[in-house]
């Protein structure tokens, strides 16, 4: 059994009469795969992106939200302002500062997560039709929010150095694009970083065909190794021409829906009317028990330690990847959340994964990361939320499965 049906694929849905016609965008399986996953305790999940809950510091934020009830009182609960809670967007502005950006608070709207920032810059930027660059494979709830813009989007093929610079300079020159989406800095799903050359070589294309960079951002801090990298905007070029969206959920909570993007005035300005139309503000009290929190808990020491669990982690995936899968390609990510896998053989994940859930293990099928022509023997492995042994076993069972399959 498995339950699961598969990630659904352009039109496969039929169109409501009097609704708007949806049936193009791509669905995501990772929902359905929780909720599935979630009701069966004997499946080791390595599907999902989530944080390791663990790891949430769950006292230090309760006596946050006390603390900001307990001072502001009223005030908490009462609207506030679209732009966001001024202490947070100094917070952020400075922690896009630590990326090499040129960001203050005024820089800055607060938003619900990076995933508002993404629709909201969708909704600012993007006509219909107009044409959107991704890196191909990317991450799946953005290729929604350009589906539902109606961008035409256009994928480029990326290597273990990110996206590459020769075919997006071809893409670009013919197809001038309105946007190039990126997740530089260990991304959902390949856990790959763009280099430093290649940034500097982006922000310099950026600034010859004028067109935005949307810079996503919610990994880089979950660094195991190398140096931080400055961000694509930071880069020669890129200056008025890029926008950079980072977020709280990796690295504190993702339920508390909070990130932000800094970008240029016009920008942030487009951003926050529609954010007005579209929500008022981001919640008082969660931002007001955030700004509090980041100001006085050792976050840093907090990220450190989630950094030795994930690289432990990271470690025991890519250990039992070895042992247990010889021959087959992935990814050994120096960060982030994610390994992807690509198995060749003429294998579809999507219809391997009942027989893998059977088996016990859980994976994300890759074709839902790609906006187009889905490389079909590629999936995508989360070690963040189980601890080694666990994840040996979750290794051992796809093994099991890849064999019989294989
Ligand atoms: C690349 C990327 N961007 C944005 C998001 C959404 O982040 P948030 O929880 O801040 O909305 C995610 C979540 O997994 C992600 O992987």
């Amino acid at each position: 059994m498995g339950g699961y049906s598969g990630a659904s694929r352009s039109g496969s849905r039929s169109v409501s009469p009097g609704m708007r016609d949806l049936a193009h965008i791509a669905q995501s399986p990772i929902r359905q795969l929780l909720a599935l996953t979630a009701s069966r305790s004997d499946v080791i999940s390595l599907a999902g992106g989530l944080p390791a809950p663990e790891a949430f510091d769950v006292r230090g934020i309760g006596e946050a939200f006390a603390h900001v009830l307990a001072t502001d009182g009223a005030a908490a609960l009462q609207y506030s302002p679209t732009e966001g809670n001024e202490v947070l967007r100094s917070i952020f502005a400075e922690r896009s500062r630590a990326r090499g950006l040129a960001a203050s608070a005024g820089t800055v709207l607060v938003t619900s997560g990076a995933q508002q920032a993404l629709t909201l810059l969708s909704m600012v930027l993007l006509e219909p039709r107009d044409v959107v660059v991704v890196e191909a494979p990317t991450y799946l709830a953005a290729l929604q929010c350009f589906q539902i813009a109606g961008a035409h989007i256009i994928p480029v093929s990326s290597d273990s150095d990110g996206i590459d610079i020769e075919s997006l300079t071809e893409v670009v020159a013919r197809e001038r694009p309105k946007m190039l989406y990126l997740v530089p800095t260990f991304a959902n799903p390949t856990g790959r970083s763009v280099s430093d050359a290649r940034r500097a070589a982006i922000a310099e294309l950026a600034d010859r065909f004028g067109f935005w960079i949307v810079e996503d951002d919610p990994y880089s801090e979950l660094r195991y190794a190398g140096g931080p990298q400055a961000a694509v905007g930071s880069h020669e070029g890129a200056d008025g021409r890029s926008i950079y969206c980072g977020s709280l959920s990796k690295v504190c909570a993702p339920g508390l829906r909070l990130g932000w993007m800094h970008g240029p005035a016009k920008v942030i300005a487009a951003a926050s009317l529609v954010k007005q139309a579209m929500d008022l503000h981001t919640s008082t009290i969660d931002q007001a028990a955030a700004a509090h929190y980041l100001q006085h808990a050792d976050v840093d020491q907090q990220i450190g330690n989630l950094r030795s669990m994930y690289q432990l982690r990271r470690d025991a995936m890519s250990a039992a990847l070895h042992r247990l899968l010889p021959g087959t390609e992935w990814t050994e990510p120096r960060g982030g959340m994610f390994v992807w896998l690509r198995l060749g053989w003429g294998v579809n994940t999507t219809d391997l994964l009942p027989r893998a859930i059977d088996a016990g293990v859980a994976f994300v099928p890759g074709e839902s990361f790609y906006a187009t022509c889905p490389d079909t023997s590629t999936l995508r492995l989360s070690f963040t939320t189980y601890h080694p042994d666990l994840i040996d076993e979750g290794i051992a069972r796809l093994s099991g499965v890849l064999n019989v399959a294989g």
